[in-house]
């Protein structure tokens, strides 16, 4: 079977430092990918790369057999990539719905010429509406973004991502700076959420991480220096030489 998604020897620099020398990872639909390693592993960089916000200086990225690398970042939304931007894309003085159905609007319009107008602002709330109960926002659609918790923040980042209707979504630390509670919403809207999308998530969390992902690659120095199934990395001599096992056991 081919994957959804394929990272092949993904290179990246910033001047002459190498910060991805290769990486390369394979998404299964219906898969959570999950990607750890430690700070400035290169991590987002990687997600940075991907998503078009920086060119590669080597390697390919495939979604559904098309080869996407180099691509812009809209042009890579409009193959159905969507990531999470750390709350930088919420409109503060917008209404939780209406953050949505803003970012559904525009999607459509970017994304799909022929559909341009197509979708009337009734469509757009109507389709805000069920992004937001699926991400348990229902309740507070009226609220504005900026007088929402710092948790409910992240829910209707995803919210915003969701409104482009991707068939595969990039999540970056989804449980930074939450506390349990927290922690285990982020993991019920993810499994709740892999019932219909693929996603990749890098997350420090190894307990959630581990739960969660389906496969895990480990990235360090900009590589990928460790990759299987939860169960297969616990056996892994570098996880074990981290503190990371007693963490997933
Ligand atoms: N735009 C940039 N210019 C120069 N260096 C960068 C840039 N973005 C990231 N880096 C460097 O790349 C390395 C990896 O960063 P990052 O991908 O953010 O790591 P991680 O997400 O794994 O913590 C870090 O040393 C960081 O300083
Ligand atoms: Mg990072």
């Amino acid at each position: 079977m081919t994957a959804l998604f394929s990272a092949h020897q993904l290179a990246k620099r910033f001047g002459d430092r190498l910060v991805l020398q290769d990486v390369s990872f394979d998404v299964e639909e219906g898969q959570v990918h999950g990607i750890m390693g430690p700070n400035g592993a290169g991590k987002t960089t990687c997600f940075n790369v991907l998503t078009g916000r920086y060119q590669p200086d080597g390697g390919t990225v495939m979604l559904r057999g098309n080869d996407i690398t180099g691509g812009s970042p809209r042009a890579i939304a409009r193959h159905g990539i969507a990531r999470s931007f750390q709350l930088m894309n919420l409109f503060d003085d917008f209404t939780a719905l209406e953050n949505v159905a803003v970012a559904t609007r525009s999607l459509r319009a970017h994304g799909f010429g022929f559909w341009r107008d197509a979708m009337s602002a009734g469509d757009a709330y109507e389709r805000a509406d069920a992004i937001l109960l699926r991400v348990g926002l229902q309740d507070k659609a009226s609220l504005r973004a900026g007088s929402l918790s710092y948790g409910d923040r992240r829910a209707l980042e995803i919210a915003v991502a969701l409104a482009g209707e991707p068939v595969l979504l990039f999540l970056d630390e989804p449980t930074a700076g939450l506390g349990a509670e927290g922690i285990a919403r982020v993991a019920d809207l993810v499994t709740e959420l892999k019932r219909h999308l693929t996603m990749v998530i890098i997350e420090h969390d190894m307990r959630f991480l581990f739960r969660l992902a389906d496969r895990i690659s480990v990235v360090h120095w900009g590589q990928v220096i460790a990759r299987g199934t939860p169960a297969e990395l616990r056996e892994n001599v570098w996880v074990q030489r981290s503190n990371l096992r007693q963490l997933t056991c």
